[in-house]
């Protein structure tokens, strides 16, 4: 995806002016009276995301006119990238109050095409924005590509071999160090969880717990943990078909965490960064766990399993044990763990979980910067109760009274996570709606918030 972006300036370029409602005005006052017809006929209002192609005598496209709204937002040039033709362009006008940095992100992650699966290849539009830092924005359209290409990615050509194989050519990438655990290796290693909930794939589909170590022993222990279900089909307590159509994206944690750690080891930051990936398949077979079945956990807490479907939750608890082994500083995790946090704030805003506060808010700030919203949920401790299982140490499924289902998904977490700053997302990663640079299907979400905050803790 680096190729939409150009910082070479020597070839014939169409010309872009970024214009707000407020400079419309004064821009055309100095236009020739052929574009201000042009404008008019054309209703250009320089709304958000409005693009006016004007033609010179020739006939071809002379200049290119791109509506910024009020001029707040640079993710208004997502919808640039996707409804500008084929051809090289160059920003010659936008306003002061925008980074030319955050154009080119947004103008990067909105030219995102998923065209794995479709015959032909289409041409992109290029834009050069002048004094960006286009090696920065580029490492950063790249990560997320990745991200959405793995999501996107059905299970029939992404299982838990594939996540691996993927975290493996990162980290020859970056020099990373890299351990795989697969199938009953899982249980002598002590992943009775993650075992559990993915021995039921077939062989060439065995669950793995990926384990990516990178930097100097001496930093800062940083750990990123992923959920990677390649598929959910719920498992014995199997999803409904509108349910379980969209599942091939349940392992977005596991794309977001390799894509936001491929952003620290490209930006050399001063960590030691550990990625947990536990990927596996909640498949249906003779072997697979059932709905009462008891699992124990590497945390020696038993967990009751309720639910079958509850399964993310499961593969985290044996990860983020994982995480406190390593004595870190931070532990961050992602996962598409609930249709309630759906329910509660919608596709756009992935609910975030922890009781640090300094963390809390530095994440919401840095989101804020990086125009990559996220929504603090509250840890509530009146839910733990509804984990209480009559046999085990802990349940998968709360009870129904707790309602709340992507806030008691988190305390389920919390009782296996560091007692270090912790923070845990529940991502969507796609988008529903199709709409100009935000094409529908997957979509990266907090990563590059969790970047900004990555860079500012440790530099
Ligand atoms: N992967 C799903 C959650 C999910 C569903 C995310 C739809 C995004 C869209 C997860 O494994 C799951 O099935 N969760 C259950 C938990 C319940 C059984 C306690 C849920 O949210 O319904
Ligand atoms: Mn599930
Ligand atoms: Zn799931």
């Amino acid at each position: 995806m680096g190729d939409l972006i150009l910082n070479i300036t020597d070839q014939t370029t169409v010309p872009v002016y970024g214009i707000t409602e407020t400079d419309l005005e004064a821009y055309l006052a100095s236009a020739p009276d052929f574009l201000r017809g042009f404008v008019a006929l054309n209703e250009f209002k320089a709304r958000a995301s409005q693009v006016l192609a004007s033609p010179g005598p020739s006939g071809a496209v002379e200049r290119i006119l791109f509506g910024l709204g009020d001029g707040t937002d640079p993710t208004v040039f997502r919808a640039l990238a996707a409804k500008l033709p084929a051809g090289d362009y160059e920003l010659k006008t936008f306003p002061a109050s925008l980074d030319p940095d955050d154009i080119v992100l947004a103008f990067g992650l909105g030219g995102y095409r998923f065209d794995r699966f479709k015959s032909g290849s289409v041409a992109r539009p290029r834009l050069v924005v002048p004094s960006a830092d286009v090696t920065a924005a580029v490492s950063i359209i790249r990560a997320c590509a990745l991200a959405r290409d793995m999501i996107n990615t059905p299970a029939s050509h992404l299982g838990p071999l594939q996540i691996e194989t993927t975290a493996r050519e990162i980290a020859a990438e970056f020099g990373a160090d890299i351990s795989v655990m697969v199938g009953d290796d899982l249980l002598a290693a002590n992943y009775p969880a993650v075992h559990a909930v993915g021995r039921a794939a077939a062989p060439d589909r065995a669950p793995r717990m990926i384990e990516i170590t990178w930097g100097s022993a001496d930093h800062p222990v940083v750990v990123l943990v992923g959920k990677g279900v390649t598929f959910d089909t719920g498992g014995l307590d199997i999803k409904p078909s509108a349910g379980m159509r969209q599942m091939k994206k349940d392992m977005g944690g596991a794309a977001h965490v390799l894509a936001l750690g491929r952003m620290v080891m490209a930006a050399n930051l001063p960590v030691r960064l550990s990625l947990l990936v536990p990927a596996v398949e909640n498949a249906i077979s003779g072997d697979a766990m059932r709905p009462g079945d008891v699992l124990n956990s590497r945390k020696g807490l038993t967990i009751e399993v309720g639910n079958t479907d509850a399964e993310g939750r499961l593969i985290l608890a044996d990860a983020l044990t994982r995480a406190s082994e390593l004595n870190p500083v931070l532990t961050l995790d992602m996962a598409t763990l609930t249709g309630a946090a759906r329910i509660a704030l919608g596709p756009q805003l992935p609910p975030f979980f922890t009781d640090d506060e300094a963390l809390a808010a530095e994440i919401t700030a840095c989101a804020a910067e990086a125009h990559d919203p996220v929504w603090r949920l509250p840890l509530w401790k009146g839910y733990v109760a509804s984990l209480e299982s009559d046999i085990a140490d802990i349940k998968n499924d709360p009870d129904a009274w707790a309602q709340a289902g992507s806030v008691t998904a988190a305390l389920f977490l919390q009782r296996f996570a560091p007692t270090t700053a912790w923070a845990h997302f529940d991502i969507f990663a796609w988008n529903p709606r199709n709409r100009p640079g935000w094409t529908s299907g997957a979509e990266a979400q907090a990563i590059r918030g969790l970047f900004r905050l990555l860079r500012k803790r440790f530099s």
